[in-house]
């Protein structure tokens, strides 16, 4: 495993929980965290009675959006059964606790890729997400950049990439879906913008070779012709006025990014033609190297769960590994990605790259101890998309700040129970986990 030396004592100065309701280490004389980092987040207290978890914001997303955009965030492959295996997985994975060594709790700051973030946690990249909450990229971009955490921009997001180096200098990552077309004219001039643009990371997507058809987008209308001015969809705005608000102040970008080389193309068709012509089918191997040639800055591969494509992956020079099922958004019968997860990192490590190439993982996080079970089984940080697209819903702009906190608060409460000072330490947690996938 890529990492830093492993802490044995919490940093001098590491940060405080934002929540004044952890209790100070006992020694430290202080009855409560500082109260004052309660005022760094709008909301507060009074946040954390409505919302105390993640599940909390499901159930507040669900009866506050207009119902396509909940349909849309919330829905998977099928009837839903990858995402729920996803969850079962994670929730079926017991942490053993060691007792007796942690006088407080432990700072959780990571090094990712040579660049320090203050949680081994960050957002995954999601397009349309404006579809959920008007102006989302941006409202996420921003809360990540002021809790400095790493996030994601999608292809089709509703930021362009220059927006997004300048939203989040210090956090932005960009993904890249396949363009083919003109020999990937229009993939590797998005890749060079992203450097220009300052991307920390660019993440290929090899884990969508099909369109995947998602039945609750279907039943909700999205993607038919003409759907937002059906009364059906109207209807829903006009209940949905915190959603109508957004949209009235953001608006609903879509495809910025491609509007160019859409330009540039004399539009023939409209931009959103463009964007369903351009982007399609998985990267090959050989257009894995032909990104790892041309990309200089660290190179990420997302969708991995077989242990020899990791192993391919490795060979070919890239710098990380993100462990994911695209949140159960692709097909059913995948497996979960944190069973995929210990045959990958194996991989990674019998290749002779531990320390050079990191291991991401995603898909069903709803929580800090999601986020060390991931840990514990050797990503380095673990990515979470719907739990934000939810805290937007339930909340608006300030929900992608909440769950940031939350997962903290809940990160550093779990590796104080298990006895671990510091996120490196978690690989030491012992464990049982049942649904770890065996190949071959
Ligand atoms: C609405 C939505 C849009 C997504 N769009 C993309 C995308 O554009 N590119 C990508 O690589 N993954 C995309 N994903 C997958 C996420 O990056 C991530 O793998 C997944 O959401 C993680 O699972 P979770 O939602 O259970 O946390 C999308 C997910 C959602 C929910």
């Amino acid at each position: 495993m890529s990492g830093t030396p492993t802490e044995l004592k919490p940093a001098p100065g590491a940060p405080e929980p934002a929540n004044a309701t952890v209790a100070a280490a006992p020694e430290s004389g202080k009855a409560t965290v500082a109260a004052a980092t309660q005022a760094n987040y709008r909301g507060g207290t009074a946040l954390r009675q409505r919302f105390p978890t993640i599940h909390y914001l499901r159930r507040g997303a669900r009866r506050r959006l207009p119902g396509f955009a909940f349909e849309y965030a919330d829905g998977g492959a099928g009837a839903d059964l990858n995402i729920e295996h996803n969850w079962a997985a994670l929730d079926a994975i017991d942490l053993v606790p060691r007792y007796g060594v942690m006088p407080s709790l432990p700072p959780i700051d990571v090094e990712l890729f040579g660049r320090s973030y203050k949680g081994p946690f960050g957002v995954s990249p999601m397009g349309g997400p404006g579809i959920v909450w008007p102006g989302a990229d941006r409202m996420m971009a921003q809360a990540c950049q002021a809790a400095r955490v790493p996030w994601v921009l999608s292809t089709t997001g509703g930021v362009t990439i220059e927006e997004a180096g300048r939203l989040a200098p210090d956090v932005y990552w960009q993904q890249l879906y396949r363009l083919p077309r003109n020999d990937h004219a229009i993939g590797l001039d998005l890749a060079r913008r992203a450097a220009e643009a300052g991307a920390h990371a660019l993440v290929l997507t090899m884990d969508v070779p099909v369109r995947t058809v998602r039945p609750r987008e279907v039943a909700a209308g999205l993607g038919s012709p003409g759907f937002m001015r059906r009364p059906q969809a109207i209807a829903q705005v006009l209940t949905s006025p915190g959603w109508l608000r957004a949209f009235m102040q953001n608006g609903q970008p879509r495809f910025g990014n491609l509007k160019p080389y859409h330009e540039k193309d004399g539009a023939e068709m409209d931009l959103v033609k463009f964007a369903r012509r351009e982007i399609g089918g998985a990267y090959t191997w050989d257009e894995v190297a032909r990104f790892r040639d041309a990309y200089r800055g660290p190179l990420v591969l997302k969708g991995i769960l077989h242990p020899g494509d990791a192993a391919r992956a490795v060979q070919l020079g890239v710098d990380g590994i993100w462990v994911s099922n695209h949140g159960g958004r692709q097909l059913e019968g995948l497996p979960a990605a944190i069973d995929a997860l210990p045959g990958v990192v194996a991989a990674v490590q019998a290749a002779g790259a531990g320390g050079r190439v990191t291991v991401l993982m995603d898909s069903g996080v709803r929580g800090g101890t999601d986020v060390v079970r991931a840990l514990a089984l050797g990503a380095k940080a673990a990515f979470a998309g719907k739990a934000f697209l939810w805290a937007l819903g339930a909340i608006g702009e300030d929900g992608p700040r909440h769950v940031i906190d939350l997962l903290t608060d809940e990160t550093r409460a779990a590796l104080g129970q298990l006895g671990a000072h510091a996120p490196a330490e978690a690989t030491a947690i012992a464990l049982h986990h049942p649904g770890a996938l065996r190949l071959g």
